[in-house]
């Protein structure tokens, strides 16, 4: 039932007019081409603050097809798309999963109805009630209750709508420059259209070029600009132009807090006309937005959705879903499974040859958003799946660094913007090192590290947080120096303490890699920092145990005020910990276990934190549905008790996870809960910027990896079955192993094969070496 949803028929009518050849059926050949991108359910996280997009688009699409809305129940829509409300167009760029605010929603078209179109009312339309949007992966379908059904397909640069309107009526589709998603409810972060063009040939009367001006957004942006080129399969009747303010009826909390100019074109048909249009984008030139049209569609006569959507299924398949195999026992598990790969590889969008900054011939991948979620488990992820995509993703970051300054831990729109806490592209370039990515130009790479580290960066004003600035790099980096820890001189002290910790880490592991022996040594002392905000003597009523992160004032005493280790007030920008509470953050150090658990104290009382974080044994003081916590399960294979991460990540899985549009526990993040969802579901979770990989048990009896250069990781398991959740004993490359974690080597470099016998009672099997934290390093202080 996962995958019924979007089965089900799209199957275009053709217009009265234009059938001109006999009646295919559809829905079986795009069936046929489907292969695995059929179990896609591409509405999956779409609601309940999910925010996942589903609308077409190929691997790291830079065209995001989809629908905008407004006015939805559910407040405002990031990726543009909610079930119901207003659609105020169909765009071609979006980001998916984020919080923060809505980002692009531009260059659109709506279809409308009737000879006049008077759009100084209201044009938006609601869907037919009882049709909700029909959606596979390449392919959308939308019921507006104007009667039009609207059917598009994403291609790589560009794509194509196809419209059904109703015989009777005289078809018209809005072009309108200044379309863009806003945000009604965090006005502070809406996006602004800044001025724009929209032009037409007027012989042909078949095609439009432009440009829109946009500001604003989550990463507060300055304006930057995105060119298009349309075309309609055939001529229309007439074209008109309107310009001027119009008032939303349905939105009128958008028309007060956002500007309300709109220009653009009308297109109008004949009655009974098929109508059809593609549209390329570009952010170089209009020229370019057409020859990327040309470029996707050489046949100018070719408008077909269908073919458009096949050929973006089978480059689904070749680039991300035929790279694992599972054994298909239970439908739901194998949609999962291939709708979590689906899921994170929507972001970063790969816009090489696309960047209007610079061209140095180096890849470019845009829309970070953002680092700060996607290096725990994402980048690991495609480290390991992808590693031509890694390849060019770092090389782009580190290009980004050459020509912008800085690394990014979030960009959009070609513009680096919001760090929440550290400079968390260190641990990715750290992950690619480590995994041995190949490509990467590890002198520019390192530089651009050891910048983050080193080079405070340019203040920029931010109401939300104007200790430092929040654009870029490591805000407070003087504490960071000078003490060792951000004080509470800064906001976020916890978190950026914590993070800088982890960020220096992988700084050393590249160091010594390099042989910078000296900076290895320096970046490791520092990486023990965390170490200066433990308090041993920290307490919470609600717990026995005592020893918590605790922000220090600027002088150096503990700050007392507003701190309970257990909460993190507001968990915002000017907190001392950002969505995330002291007692979470604890465990965030994950190159330096040795330290915290000696702080920590003896096994048992390890174990009992580690039981207090998530509900099944304890209080619950950590959300899975953020990402600090995204370890934190799986941390009891470091006592030697991996029945207990078994349990807890089931227990994760089942519970805080579903099917459906409401499937996820919090904000995708640019698919980070889906690559934590995919690691749960294989059984190996990746530390990242370290070879380790730590076990917990597959949800599937048998799961094949493609890991790269033709080699295949094989996860298998023993006595599988829904009872037998427990490890008995586990085979690495056929040998017997008694250790709870594997290395990057054992498995993943030149693939490999694990084995997990199953049985229905825990069974002390992991009494081999605990998993390493080789950035250990006591200050002495706790
Ligand atoms: C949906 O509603 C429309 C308009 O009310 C009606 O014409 C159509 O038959 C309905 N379709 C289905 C599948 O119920
Ligand atoms: C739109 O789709 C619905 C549902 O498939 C169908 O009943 C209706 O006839 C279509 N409208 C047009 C104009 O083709
Ligand atoms: C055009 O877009 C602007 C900005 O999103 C919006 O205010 C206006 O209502 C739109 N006009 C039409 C006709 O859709
Ligand atoms: C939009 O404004 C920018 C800067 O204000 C200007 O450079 C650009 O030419 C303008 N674009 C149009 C289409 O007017
Ligand atoms: C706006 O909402 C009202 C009900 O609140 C509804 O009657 C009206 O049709 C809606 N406008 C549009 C354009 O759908
Ligand atoms: C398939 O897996 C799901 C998710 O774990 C589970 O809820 C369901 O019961 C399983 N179905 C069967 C037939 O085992
Ligand atoms: C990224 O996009 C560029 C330009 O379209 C393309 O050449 C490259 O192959 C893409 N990267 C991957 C890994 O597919
Ligand atoms: C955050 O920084 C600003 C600017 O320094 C400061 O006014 C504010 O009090 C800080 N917030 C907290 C909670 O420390
Ligand atoms: C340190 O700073 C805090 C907060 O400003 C202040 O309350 C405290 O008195 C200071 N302690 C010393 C020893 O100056
Ligand atoms: C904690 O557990 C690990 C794994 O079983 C073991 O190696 C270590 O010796 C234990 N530590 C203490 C202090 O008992």
């Amino acid at each position: 039932m996962l995958l019924k949803k979007c089965l089900s028929l799209i199957v275009p009518k053709l217009g009265s007019i234009l059938v001109l050849a006999a009646v295919i059926d559809h829905e079986q050949i795009l069936k046929d081409s489907e292969g695995l991108s059929k179990y896609v359910d591409v509405f999956f996280g779409t609601e309940a603050g999910g925010n996942v997009f589903p609308g077409p688009t190929r691997p790291f699409g830079m065209v995001k097809m989809g629908v905008d809305v407004s006015g939805a129940s559910s407040g405002d829509a990031y990726s543009g798309y909610a079930p119901d409300g207003y659609i105020t167009g169909i765009s071609m760029m979006h980001e998916s999963g984020t919080g923060g605010a809505p980002q692009y929603g531009v260059v659109s078209q709506l279809a409308s109805v009737g000879d006049d179109v008077d759009v100084t009312k209201d044009q938006s339309q609601t869907r037919l009630s009882n049709i909700s949007d029909d959606a596979h992966v390449g392919l959308y379908k939308t019921h507006l209750a104007n009667g039009v059904n609207v059917t598009f397909a994403a291609s790589d640069r560009s794509g194509v709508f196809d419209y059904e309107f109703p015989a009777d009526i005289t078809p018209n589709v809005i072009v309108n420059a200044s379309h863009h998603l806003v945000a009604p409810s965090r006005p502070w972060w809406t996006q602004y259209f800044v001025n724009g063009s929209i032009e037409t040939s007027n012989d042909a009367l078949n095609s439009y070029s432009g440009e829109t001006t946009i500001k604003g957004g989550w990463g507060e942006q300055n304006p930057w600009t995105i060119y298009f080129y349309g075309e309609f399969s055939t001529k229309a009747k007439k074209i008109s132009s309107f310009q001027g303010s119009n008032k939303r009826d349905n939105n009128s909390k958008e028309s007060s807090s956002t500007q309300d100019e709109q220009f653009g074109l009308i297109f109008q048909f004949e009655k009974g006309t098929h109508v059809q249009s593609k549209v390329g984008i570009s952010f170089l030139s209009k020229e370019q937005a057409k020859k990327n049209l040309e470029n996707d569609f050489p046949e100018s006569s070719d408008f077909d959705t269908l073919k458009t959507a096949k050929e973006t299924q089978k480059l689904w398949n070749e680039k991300v879903f035929n790279k694992v195999k599972v054994s298909n026992e239970n439908s739901t598990l194998t949609g999962l499974i291939y709708t979590s790969l689906y899921g994170t590889h929507l972001l970063p969008s790969n816009r090489t040859g696309e960047n209007p900054k610079w061209n140095t011939g180096e890849p470019y991948y845009d829309d970070w958003f953002t680092l700060w979620d996607t290096f725990r488990s994402t980048m690991p992820l495609f480290n390991v799946l992808q590693p031509e995509y890694s390849s060019e993703m770092i090389r782009s970051l580190i290009d980004i660094y050459r020509h912008d300054g800085y690394m990014p831990d979030g960009r959009s729109a070609n513009q680096n913007g919001r760090t929440q806490g550290g400079s968390n592209s260190d641990i990715v370039l750290g992950d690619a090192f480590v995994k041995n990515i190949d490509g990467i130009n590890w002198k520019d790479g390192y530089d651009a590290m050891v910048k983050n580290a080193e080079v405070d960066p340019p203040y920029v004003y931010d109401s939300f947080s104007a200790d430092d600035s929040t654009k870029e790099g490591r805000g407070g980096l003087s504490d960071w120096k000078s003490k060792g820890y951000i004080s509470r001189n800064f906001n976020r002290s916890v978190t950026r303490t914590v993070e800088y910790s982890y960020n220096d880490y992988a700084l050393s592991v590249v160091a010594k890699g390099l042989g910078h022996d000296d900076d290895s040594e320096k970046y490791l002392k520092r990486s023990a920092g965390w170490q200066n905000l433990w308090n041993k003597e920290a307490s919470s009523s609600k717990v026995s145990y005592k020893g918590f992160l605790q922000p220090k004032n600027g002088n150096g005493s503990w700050a007392t005020t507003n701190y309970d280790p257990t909460s993190c007030g507001g968990c915002y920008w000017s907190d001392d910990e950002y969505e995330g509470s002291p007692i979470e953050y604890g465990w965030a150090v994950p190159h330096d276990f040795q330290t915290l658990f000696k702080a920590i104290g003896d096994n048992g009382t390890v174990i009992k934190r580690l039981d207090d974080m998530f509900k099944l044994y304890g209080e619950g003081f950590a959300d899975i549905g953020n990402e600090p916590s995204f370890l934190t399960p799986y941390l009891y294979n470091y006592v030697g008790s991996q029945y207990r991460t078994a349990e807890t990540i089931r227990f994760l899985i089942d519970t805080r996870f579903s099917i459906g549009p409401k499937a996820l526990p919090g904000n995708s993040d640019a698919g980070s809960m889906q690559s934590w969802l995919f690691f749960g579901l294989i059984g190996l979770y990746p530390v990242a910027s370290t070879t380790t990989y730590l076990l917990s048990v597959p949800y599937l009896e048998r799961i094949t990896l493609d890991v790269g250069k033709g080699a295949k990781l094989d996860i298998l398991t023993e006595n599988f079955s829904p009872q037998n959740r427990y490890v008995q004993s586990v085979e690495v490359n056929g040998k017997n192993w008694d250790k709870n974690w594997v290395t990057h080597d054992d498995l993943f470099n030149n693939g490999g094969s694990i084995k997990f016998i199953l049985g229905s009672e825990p069974n002390n099997w992991d009494t081999g070496a605990i998993p390493p934290s080789s950035g250990n390093h006591d200050l002495g202080l706790i």
